[in-house]
This record gives C-alpha cells, sequence and structure tokens, in this order.
C-alpha cells in the first residue's frame, strides 16, 4: 500500500505526478500508467457532475466517487478533495467529513483548500493519522472573493502564500499544491519547504504536476490556458458514437458475431 512517506521520499529527486479521477476505470487508466497520485478532487462539479463551480459539491458525492477510485486503484496513493464548507467552520465535523474519507471510502489522504483558517485543522488531522495535503494560490471554493484569477502577483500576496505554505508544513502537511502562482514564486516556496510541492499553473520548479483529468485527455470543451491537452478523448467519444448511431440505424449492427442462436428454439415459434 502506497503511504505519503513514498511521496515525500521522491521530492527533489524524481518528479511526482498526480492527476484526478473520479470513477473505477478511470483510476484504473491512471494508476496502470504509474501515475503516484489520484486526487479525486471536487473539480468533479465541473468535470463530472455538470456544475458550473465546485461550490455545489458534496461530501457525500467525494466520498462515493472516492470509493468508486479506490476500487479502480492498486498502486496509487488515492487523496479525496474536501468539498466546500466540508470543513473550517467546526473541527469536529471537519475532522468526521476528513475521517470518512480514510475509515469508510478508502482513501490515503485528504486535500484542503488551505488559508490562514486550516493551520490548526492540518495538525489534528495529522496527529490522528489523516494526512493532509494543503492548497495554495488560486483556490477555487474561493471562486467569490477572487474569482478565477492568478494568484500570488504581487509581493504582499507572495509573501502571504509562502508563510502559509510554511506554516501548513510545519502543521504537519504532507504535500502541497500550488494552483496558478507565478514560477518564480512557486520556485522559491518548493526551495524553502522539505515537503514536496505539487503544481498546476506554477510553472516547471514545482516537485511535481497536477492536471484535471478531463484537461489531460481532451475530454470537455474548455481548459485553462496552463493545462496541455495530451489526447482527444472527446473526439474519440464523438466518433464511437456516431457510429453507433449509424450502424443501428443502418441495420449493420447487431452482425451475426454480435448474436446467438439457441438451436432448441428454432421452430418452435
Ligand atoms: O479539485 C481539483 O481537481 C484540484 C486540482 C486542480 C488541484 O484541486
Amino acid at each position: 500500500m502506497p503511504t505519503v512517506r513514498d511521496i515525500r521520499a521522491k521530492a527533489g529527486k524524481e518528479p511526482i505526478t498526480m492527476l484526478t479521477a473520479y470513477d473505477a476505470p478511470t483510476a484504473a487508466i491512471v494508476d496502470d500508467a504509474g501515475v503516484d497520485m489520484i486526487l479525486v478532487g471536487d473539480s468533479m462539479g465541473n468535470a463530472a457532475l455538470g456544475y458550473d463551480s465546485t461550490l455545489p459539491v458534496t461530501v457525500d458525492e467525494v466520498a462515493s466517487r472516492t470509493g468508486a477510485v479506490v476500487r479502480g486503484t492498486e498502486d496509487a496513493l488515492v487523496v479525496a478533495d474536501l468539498p466546500f464548507l466540508s470543513f473550517g467552520y467546526d473541527e469536529k465535523s471537519a475532522v468526521e467529513n476528513a475521517g470518512r474519507m480514510l475509515k469508510e471510502e478508502g482513501a490515503n489522504a485528504v486535500k484542503i483548500e488551505s488559508g490562514p483558517h486550516t493551520v490548526e485543522l492540518t495538525e489534528t488531522l495529522s496527529n490522528l493519522g489523516v494526512p493532509v495535503m494543503a492548497h495554495l494560490g488560486l483556490t477555487p471554493q474561493s471562486v467569490n472573493q477572487v474569482g478565477h484569477v492568478r494568484q500570488g502577483t504581487t509581493r504582499e500576496d507572495a509573501d502571504e502564500i509562502l508563510t502559509l505554505a510554511k506554516e501548513h508544513e510545519e502543521a504537519g502537511a504532507f504535500s502541497l499544491v500550488l494552483e496558478h502562482v507565478p514560477a518564480n514564486l512557486a520556485e522559491t516556496i518548493t526551495a524553502e519547504l522539505d515537503i514536496p510541492t505539487i503544481g498546476i499553473g506554477a510553472g516547471p520548479h514545482t516537485d511535481g504536476q497536477v492536471l484535471v483529468i478531463n484537461d489531460a485527455v481532451g475530454l470537455g470543451d474548455w481548459s485553462p490556458p496552463f493545462s496541455k491537452q495530451f489526447g482527444d478523448v472527446k473526439g474519440e467519444m464523438e466518433r464511437a458514437v456516431s457510429a453507433f448511431r449509424e450502424e443501428v440505424e443502418s441495420g449493420e449492427f447487431p452482425a451475426e458475431e454480435h448474436s446467438h442462436v439457441e438451436d432448441e428454439l428454432d421452430g418452435v415459434y
């Protein structure tokens, strides 16, 4: 079973890879490809559940998807994202929600969109045996306060992110996602921390990289400018679905090899 120690041990030595997944077959593909960590991100709100932000995503939705991903995964470390307002209000419910991902669904760790309000919680969870991946920079759960724009672009904001990064490391976080921040800030934070940094839109100097699976494989109509499409799954699905419709309508499918005939029933009806 993978542990957060294995991930920490790679920091600064080998690049760490992480992709999101929200179901068992996708998790199995990501896992078979040798990706280190699978994030059951609340990005499922946009990527899989049809919401227009991550805010409506519930603990039940993340829990159900986490169970599916765990069932599809053999080697990768599975990280469950804590959705909007499932933490940060009172510690008891945050611990219960995080604990549920490990106890009931089999995740190995949780990710928390971080800020000054999550330092203590990170320490509590880490002490209780719940590994925490912190997340700074652009935190989409704060969309109503900060929008979807680059973070850490002024000296003051960059200092605040660096300070919070150190505080979360000290509180016991095993790794840190840095989203949509300047590459030189991510480089500085990576140099200052012992725990691995995992970047998304944070340049090439972090210890690892993460992308949303829909963006990476080319499934969806839009992807952020900092991501890269490594495939054309949408195009492939469109071709397959159209071929199905055309072949059913033309009578080409199902063919003889897709059907079976029971000799005993011949001529009975
Ligand atoms: O929810 C998510 O998928 C994330 C990644 C973009 C880091 O937070």
